[in-house]
């Protein structure tokens, strides 16, 4: 592991917002008297009625509650939106970049305020009223953006689903949280291919009788099949409705959105964000850790259905009143320039994107980053999964020229912002560390006896009190959200990852010490993958465990044991992985199966994953004590037929 420090530049930090000696000011200030601190900052966004009270929190997991700016209102999308009228108007709010290279699009802020207005009334007017759940399962297009604003408008709640999911997850996600109401597109494209949603969402619906309206934006042109009375055409909806939508007044603590994640076990959960203290966090982290200044042009590539897009391309940016890319297509279509190219086109300032994409291109070699010019990037972020002191370096050389500061932003869907990441003119940088906390944030490393590690150490990390960005509870299952996170470590909130801190109070994020793997910094939990290969007639057991890949973070290793009288073959391995992803998503797609003959379990019954975990690695050398198993032979059969040898 590298431990180079890379000091700021003296020229990025005296322009930037914060310095060193700001930033220990302010991070002392915001633990000593948060209250203090917050109630103060709350104050960066538009409030109809003032809060009073700042914040009302008990992580006792009898009588757990986090409450933030309580008594105050605001509107979500007039914050995002109307509130950059007076002085931005005709600046670009989104630039949208198609999945071809000369299909672009950019929408002013004006533009924005009657895009957002219509949807809403036309929303008002198919009868979605304050507090109903909306799905939204769309590409990457503005439209997405427009829908989730919409929603902010009128006070629904979205909830998003990735375009890249199933059918099958699509309709788990609507029942789960009873949407009445679902806005899709007749397709997507990425990389030139078509996924068709419209399609995928019909098949979801035939489950869901009470998601009685649908709204359909035209897209592609792809033949779609309308139901009369339930499917309605975006582009009618809102050409009959009216421009001019007043926001509805909403309760700092009424929800904003829902979005499914991943857990060690169970069913994905409905992580549920509230307004006010939401936007404050996700406003101001996207000022300091993007150092963001009036006029840049900052581009997160996530998807608008994880975490990242809602935070940081659509309501941290926008609040701010920046201008923000929305990027349709991938990486490596039409050529693996691609990125570069649109940040030439557009000349971006702030680039943000994931390490799987850093370490896929790093493999491309230099040329195609070379042949650009990128002289308008000044900052480079990194957000997903830990990143590898090799790719950072390259990151840093070769596309950002060793000009531009790399953030390595650490966060999760729960936090709803970042909690431990450099501030570019504050921060000296060290090569796959998360540094630092963000104001207000005070992480523990702690042991698995619950002692509080001090000084170099390493542990799990939890985080000792609360911020105003932190998700407020699963919805619909209170119990479930104190049980995963206010129970292993009580008194604080766990994350469910592992770090070492060290001699200089930097944070190393180690990855997931639960039962979640980071597969291209996308959470997948093993036990859904299991559920969706048990669900497979000739299946009678499994265990999903990560393991090392190159490009991806980790694979998804799956142990299959086969009903008797079935016979393992290429054909069946095949037939499983295609399995899950149409149970699931092609992110869940098993990068190996190994045929099982039995598992390792106790006496008790239980699997004993840390083996399947170190066969899965290579690593059948460092099994340790295997004595407790009720029968240690099938570990000899595994090890012996093991399917990763690299
Ligand atoms: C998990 C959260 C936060 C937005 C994207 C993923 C891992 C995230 C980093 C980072 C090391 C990271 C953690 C975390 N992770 N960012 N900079 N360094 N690990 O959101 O799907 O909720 O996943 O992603 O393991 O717990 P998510």
């Amino acid at each position: 592991m590298s431990t180079d420090i890379l000091e700021v530049p003296a020229e990025f930090a005296a322009n930037a917002l914060v310095d060193t000696a700001k930033y220990q000011e302010m991070y002392k200030r915001s633990i000593e008297d948060p209250e203090g601190f917050w109630g103060e900052h709350g104050k960066r966004i538009d409030w109809i009625k003032p809060y009073t009270k700042v914040k009302d929190v008990s992580y006792d997991a009898s009588d757990l509650h986090i409450r933030w700016y309580e008594d105050g209102t605001l509107n979500v999308a007039a914050n995002c939106i109307d509130r950059h009228l007076a002085d931005k108007a005709d600046q670009a709010a989104i630039i949208w970049e198609g999945d071809e290279p000369n299909v672009s699009r950019t929408i002013t802020y004006r533009e924005l305020h009657e895009q957002v207005c219509r949807l809403a009334n036309a929303m008002k007017d198919l009868g979605v009223k304050k507090g109903d759940r909306v799905t939204i399962y769309m590409p990457m297009i503005p439209e997405a953006a427009y829908a989730m604003l919409a929603c902010a408008r009128i006070g629904a709640i979205h909830s998003v689903v990735f375009g890249g999911f199933s059918p099958e997850s699509l309709h788990g996600r609507i029942e789960d949280c009873d949407s009445t109401v679902l806005i899709t597109s007749d397709a997507g494209m990425r990389g030139g291919r078509h996924i068709p949603l419209k399609k995928n969402a019909d098949e979801a619906l035939e489950h869901c009788p009470n998601c009685k309206t649908v709204i359909v934006v035209q897209h592609t042109g792809d033949d779609v099949t309308m139901v009369e009375g339930r499917d309605h055409w975006y582009h009618d909806v809102t050409a009959a409705a009216s421009p001019d939508c007043p926001p509805e007044e909403i309760g700092a603590e009424d929800p904003l959105f829902i979005l499914y994640t991943s857990g060690s076990t169970g069913k994905p959960k409905g992580v549920l964000h509230t307004s006010g203290g939401y936007l404050v966090y996700a406003s101001m982290t996207h000022e300091y850790v993007f150092d963001y200044k009036p006029g840049e042009v900052y581009w997160c590539t996530a998807d608008v259905g994880w975490v990242t897009g809602h935070s940081y391309i659509l309501y941290g940016p926008l609040a701010n009143g920046a201008t923000t890319l929305m990027f349709e297509g991938v990486p490596n279509y039409p050529n693996t320039s691609r990125f570069w190219d649109v940040v030439d086109k557009h000349k971006v300032n702030t680039f943000y994107t994931a390490p799987t994409a850093i370490r896929a291109l790093m493999r491309e070699g230099e040329d195609p980053v070379k042949k650009t010019d990128r002289s308008s990037l000044r900052l480079l972020g990194s957000v997903g999964e830990p990143i590898n002191p090799e790719a950072w370096l390259w990151y840093h050389r070769v596309v950002g020229d060793e000009r531009c500061p790399v953030v390595d932003t650490w966060w999760q869907t729960e936090t709803g912002g970042i909690l431990i990441s450099p501030l570019p003119g504050a921060t000296s940088l060290k090569p796959g560390s998360a540094t630092l906390p963000f104001f207000g944030i005070k992480p523990v490393v702690v042991d698995n006896e619950h002692n509080d590690l001090e000084g170099a150490t390493e542990g799990n990390l939890c985080i000792e009190d609360s911020w105003p960005g932190q998700m407020r509870t699963v919805y619909g299952d209170h119990e479930r959200f104190i049980q995963t996170y206010f129970t292993t470590f009580p008194g604080r909130y766990f994350s469910g990852d592992g770090c070492r801190r060290d001699a200089d109070g930097y944070y190393w994020i180690t990855g997931r010490v639960d039962d979640v793997i980071n597969v291209s910094g996308h959470r997948m939990g093993t036990a859904e993958v299991e559920s969706a290969l048990v669900a497979h007639s000739k299946v009678a057991e499994s265990a999903v465990v990560g393991y090392p890949h190159d490009l991806k973070g980790q694979g998804i290793y799956a142990y299959v044991t086969l009903n008797a009288g079935e016979e393992p073959s290429e054909e069946l391995r095949k037939e499983l992985v295609q399995w899950v992803r149409k149970e699931i998503g092609p992110i869940a797609s098993p990068d190996l199966i190994q045929w099982a003959p039995g598992l390792p379990k106790t006496r008790s019954g239980k699997i004993m994953r840390r083996i399947l975990r170190k066969i899965a690695a290579n690593e059948h050398d460092q099994l340790g004590d295997t004595s407790t198993l009720a029968d240690p032979a099938v570990v000899d059969d595994l090890v012996e037929n093991r399917m990763n040898r690299g």
